[in-house]
């Protein structure tokens, strides 16, 4: 899709549904999981992203709006939490340097950070918001292959997006993220632009738990397979019965600046990268949220607002902040070791890099470092992009298509629409024929459905 097209889109052609899509700089990055090891120094390291009230210990009840004094998100009314493990690279001689996180197309210009999307389902469905204290994490860091389908759900959860030319664009970049030519592990060529992790979150809730011990039985995908592209993110489905309340889509994005590092490879020819818990393989790639929207912030915005490209500004019922102000709201990491910046001996914590295909184990007896301090505030933020690289390859903001377009019927993965999904209506212009035995019936002049 070009840009021009794509602001056409957002201008003049009204859509059923909701979508916000907006950067948050990076947080802090540090070994902190408030979700899997409260109040203890996490096994691996994360990069988070969202209010600064973030801390070891987050109990459900706080009011993280109350807490935060800011956010590095884009929406001021976003105190929420992201987080993921974090991306290094491993030098032929055995050190390891972080990985540079840096802007996605048309986010301007965050510290490092992430995309974060919320969506609502291609039919309009509405979508409830969630509820103080609710927190979920998707994937498992312990995992090195996952059995699963390509043509599942379960296999578009988490994938990488390998960009083969400087400008996000190339083989595969017309794509819906996870549709396509994305991996469900890491690329194992060179990606010159630069590695996209895309990671969805369940959009179906039991209605009852804000979180449960697993921290992702009190949710779930919806049931319908995936959109006419192949991908989850215009998946048309209904939510299960067991957990029927259907949620904003929450969608990440995280680009990796690889590229850097293309003329250090290994002579041996295996990709350099691994990640925090010491997986070369992307199968244990996972993401944590924790919810912390002011009032009904977010109610009130998946009720009205539909960006559908780069501009959160038209989000009338939200209020958006510069990058300068989401770039100087930041944490000084509280535990005394080195994570980025320069090159490591070896990855935080006990991480030996542990290829799988059996789900890696814990190391016992690990003498990392496991108290925290606190430190005095910084006087400026640390850089995400680290200093003295070879070849630094800046990737333009501008002139990229933002949100994908919608599947379109010359897709090779699947040009028929599914049972229940989007065929037709004003302002579409993805998939207009269903998959048999069902055919295409106008809903109303927006929205037409294979039934
Ligand atoms: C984190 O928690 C500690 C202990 O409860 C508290 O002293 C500190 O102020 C908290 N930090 C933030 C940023 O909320
Ligand atoms: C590996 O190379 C990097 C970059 O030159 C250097 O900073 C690091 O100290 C080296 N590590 C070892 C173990 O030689
Ligand atoms: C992106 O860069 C490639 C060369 O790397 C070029 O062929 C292509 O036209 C560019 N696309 C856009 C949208 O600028």
């Amino acid at each position: 899709m070009q840009w021009s097209t794509s602001v056409f889109v957002v201008l003049f052609a009204p859509y059923a549904s909701a979508l916000l899509r907006f950067p948050c700089s990076q947080l802090v990055t540090q070994r902190f999981d408030p979700l899997v090891t409260p109040g203890h120094v996490s096994p691996h390291v994360h990069q988070i992203i969202g209010g600064n009230a973030f801390n070891l210990t987050m109990d459900a009840n706080n009011d993280l709006p109350d807490l935060s004094t800011c956010t590095t998100c884009r929406f001021k009314e976003d105190f929420s939490n992201y987080w993921t493990a974090v991306m290094y690279f491993k030098h032929p001689n055995g050190s390891f340097l972080r990985v540079p996180q840096v802007a996605n197309g048309g986010t301007g210009a965050p510290n490092g950070g992430m995309t974060v999307y919320y969506i609502q389902p291609p039919s309009g469905e509405k979508v409830v918001a969630f509820k103080k204290g609710f927190r979920m994490i998707v994937g498992d860091p312990m995992l090195r292959t996952k059995n699963v389908d390509k043509n599942s759900v379960a296999w578009h959860t988490s994938t990488f997006r390998c960009w083969e030319q400087l400008n996000m664009s190339g083989p595969g970049s017309q794509y819906e993220p996870g549709a396509g030519l994305d991996t469900i592990e890491l690329p194992k060529k060179k990606c010159p632009g630069g590695i996209r992790s895309n990671i969805y979150f369940p959009s179906c809730w039991d209605g009852v738990n804000l979180d449960t011990p697993s921290h992702h039985d009190h949710v779930a995908y919806p049931t319908g397979g995936l959109d006419g592209a192949g991908s989850i993110f215009y998946a048309p489905g209904q939510c299960p019965s067991t957990h029927p309340v259907r949620l904003p889509l929450i969608f990440t994005e995280t680009i990796w600046d690889t590229g850097r590092f293309d003329n250090m490879w290994p002579a041996d020819g295996g990709q350099p990268f691994v990640y925090s818990m010491g997986d070369p393989t992307g199968a244990g790639q996972h993401a944590d949220y924790v919810f912390g929207w002011e009032g009904d912030s977010l109610q009130r915005a998946m009720d009205t607002c539909n960006d559908r490209g780069d501009y959160p500004s038209s989000c009338k019922a939200l209020t958006i902040q510069t990058d300068q102000e989401m770039n100087s709201c930041y944490q000084t990491p509280r535990i005394n070791e080195v994570t980025e910046g320069q090159y490591i001996d070896a990855l935080p914590g006990c991480n030996p890099i542990q290829k799988g295909p059996n789900p890696a184990t814990m190391v016992s007896n690990c003498q990392a470092i496991s108290t925290i301090e606190n430190v005095p505030a910084p006087t400026q933020p640390p850089l995400v992009t680290t200093p003295n690289l070879p070849s630094a390859t800046p990737l333009p903001t501008t002139n990229v298509p933002a949100v994908p377009p919608p599947p379109t019927s010359a897709s090779p993965i699947a040009p028929l629409q599914t049972h229940s999904g989007q065929c037709g209506g004003q302002g579409w212009s993805g998939a207009s024929q269903c998959q048999s035995p069902y055919s295409c019936k106008a809903q109303n002049q927006w929205y037409s459905q294979c039934t």
